[in-house]
């Protein structure tokens, strides 16, 4: 299944319809280097190029709030030397990018584990979240040692610490208030979900908040994404009719 096989030509966006928020899987890093015989890093180091075309698009778009799956709680399981790589390409990334979000307004937000990452990344997302949270261009979301069923798993753990030390009634649980306590609390459910490389799954991604995402898969590998393929997938998410779960012909008018 691909969305990318047309080209837009001089389609653009109706910028009426814009997804608020789009969220990213960046598949295909390792397949786009070992089929030219590189190191899996090559792939990763490619990838930051299609990260910063994605946010240009973002900001030329309108598009308000960005997440990037960048490090799965899984990924802990690949060679020592590929993990240590994408942790240092991260700090590089994040290190060299600070300074140029800053001053297009892009503010920046962790979300996932951060017991597990390397101090000294740690000090730098902190940083970095400090001095851009008053940003509000765009919001970039990076998920990184991030696995929907571990995000669920902490906010279950917090919300019964709360019930029982007494600051919460269990009579008010509920989506809502779950919500506040997962990593994306503040963050709009995203409406458009993309992921590359034409792996058709979900992967851990967001599990609670894509409850009514739409969906595009795109036969194209991360490194090589460029802006005509976030377009594309754009205009693939402003064809579709977003009904919620009901049918907008059945609807009987409230009031
Ligand atoms: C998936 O491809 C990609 C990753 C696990 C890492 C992606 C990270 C970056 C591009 C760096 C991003 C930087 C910032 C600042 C957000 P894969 O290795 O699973 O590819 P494969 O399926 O071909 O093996």
């Amino acid at each position: 299944m691909s969305d990318s096989s047309t080209s837009t030509g001089t389609l653009s966006p109706d910028p009426a319809h814009m997804p608020l928020h789009v969220a990213i899987i960046m598949d295909g890093n390792g397949r786009w280097a070992q089929k030219r015989g590189w190191e899996r890093m090559r792939g990763h180091q490619k990838g930051v190029d299609a990260v910063r075309r994605t946010v240009q698009g973002c900001m030329d778009y309108g598009v308000r709030y960005l997440t990037l799956y960048a490090f799965s709680t899984e990924n802990w399981k690949r060679s020592t030397a590929e993990v240590s790589g994408l942790m240092l390409l991260l700090k590089t990334t994040l290190k060299a990018e600070l300074e140029s979000f800053h001053k297009n307004s892009i503010r920046l937000k962790v979300i996932g584990r951060r017991d597990r990452l390397p101090q000294d990344l740690v000090a730098l997302i902190e940083e970095a979240e400090i001095k851009t949270k008053d940003n509000t261009a765009l919001t970039l979301v990076v998920a990184l040692d991030y696995g929907g069923r571990d995000e669920i798993a902490r906010a279950v753990s917090n919300l019964a610490q709360d019930v029982l030390a007494g600051r919460m009634a269990c009579g008010d649980i509920g989506e809502a208030s779950i919500a506040r306590y997962l990593d994306t609390v503040e963050v709009p459910d995203p409406d458009l979900v993309i992921r590359t490389s034409d792996v058709v799954r979900v992967s851990n991604f967001l599990l609670w908040q894509a409850a009514y995402s739409e969906f595009v898969f795109m036969d194209v590998c991360w490194p090589d994404f460029s802006k005509e393929h976030f377009l594309q997938a754009l205009l693939s998410y402003q064809g579709r009719e977003r009904r919620f779960g009901h049918d907008k012909a059945q609807d009987v008018p409230h009031g």
